[in-house]
């Protein structure tokens, strides 16, 4: 499989390491804070985010179809492991398998990407996805934790802080109840651009969270157009946050999106310090 020696050249090569290759093992952005601005239920959702977290927090208030479009080609097969860890593991021990401390492994977490996990999830895995399991699989056999690690950002808020951006970590009993819930969901994978990806189909709600730093004015512009066609009649975008220079400079912004229904609207942050902004869009029947 070429993805294998992709992922050969991320672990072994530092020169060949590509950031677009990295997996956010958790979501580091308060999901929660813009969740219940939305009309999910029932509904669809586009949304970016190789942690898959936009996926569980929209599915645990039930949006039932459910797009990822990530440039990042292991966003699918981390959702399998991850998917298949909240089926089979606690929260606890959710958390510490696949969370990698604030900047770095935690070498007192012995859980973390713990091989013996990995041996009694695998054949769940591998029923919910062989192409998932079979590059987890050759990677617990043929790297140690620190290495696999590698794959990661670890750039990643703190475990409290995760907690309190995913509705569906907030207690045991959520935890659990996105269980039953996610194993009715179908959820679709686009390992593509956002920008001018085509979906051949329209979606209710899309989340472009989080991205906007990785792109200029002239993608911003080209990946919100783009995702308007996208988007159905009354349908709503999430569009980054406020904070970004580029998505908060004003005369870009007048111009950009002149006429347009866009509400900038302050949701708490990931720690319960501060406040972000976002922009949100509403796209109006014509
Ligand atoms: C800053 S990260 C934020 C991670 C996100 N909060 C999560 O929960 O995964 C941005 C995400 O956008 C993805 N991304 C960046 N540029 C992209 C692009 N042009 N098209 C599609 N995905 C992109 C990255 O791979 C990453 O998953």
């Amino acid at each position: 499989m070429d993805i294998i020696k992709e992922i050969e050249e991320q672990l072994i090569d530092k020169h060949k390491h590509n950031i677009f290759f990295d997996i956010y093992s958790f979501s580091n952005e308060n999901i929660r804070g813009y969740v219940p601005l939305f009309d999910l239920k029932n509904k669809s959702l586009l949304t970016v985010g190789s942690s898959s977290d936009q996926v569980f927090n929209a599915a645990y208030v039930g949006c039932d179809d459910i797009t990822v479009c990530d440039i990042c080609p292991l966003t699918e097969y981390y959702y399998y492991l991850k998917l298949t860890t909240l089926l089979m593991y606690g929260r606890d021990d959710y958390l510490k398998y696949l969370c990698q401390s604030f900047l770095g492994i935690d070498h007192s977490n012995e859980l973390f990407l713990n091989k013996e996990i990995y041996e009694k999830e695998k054949d769940m895995l591998k029923r919910l996805s062989y192409e998932a399991y079979y590059i987890w699989d050759y990677l617990f056999n043929n790297y140690d934790r620190e290495t696999i690690a590698k794959l990661f950002r670890n750039d990643i808020n703190p475990i409290k802080d995760i907690i309190n951006s995913n509705n569906y970590l907030s207690s045991d009993k959520d935890y659990k109840r996105l269980r039953n819930i996610i194993q009715n969901i179908q959820v679709n994978f686009i390992n593509g651009n956002i920008i001018n990806q085509e979906y051949g189909r329209k979606f209710d709600n899309i989340w472009l969270s989080n991205v906007a730093h990785f792109l200029n004015q002239g993608d911003v512009l080209e990946m919100f157009y783009n995702s308007d066609n996208a988007l159905s009649d009354n349908g709503e975008m999430l569009l980054s946050y406020f904070w970004h220079p580029i998505i908060s400079d004003k005369d870009f912004l007048s111009e950009a999106f002149n006429n347009m229904d866009i509400d900038q609207i302050v949701i708490p942050g990931v720690s319960v310090h501060e406040d972000n902004s976002i922009l949100k869009y509403t796209k109006k029947k014509r």
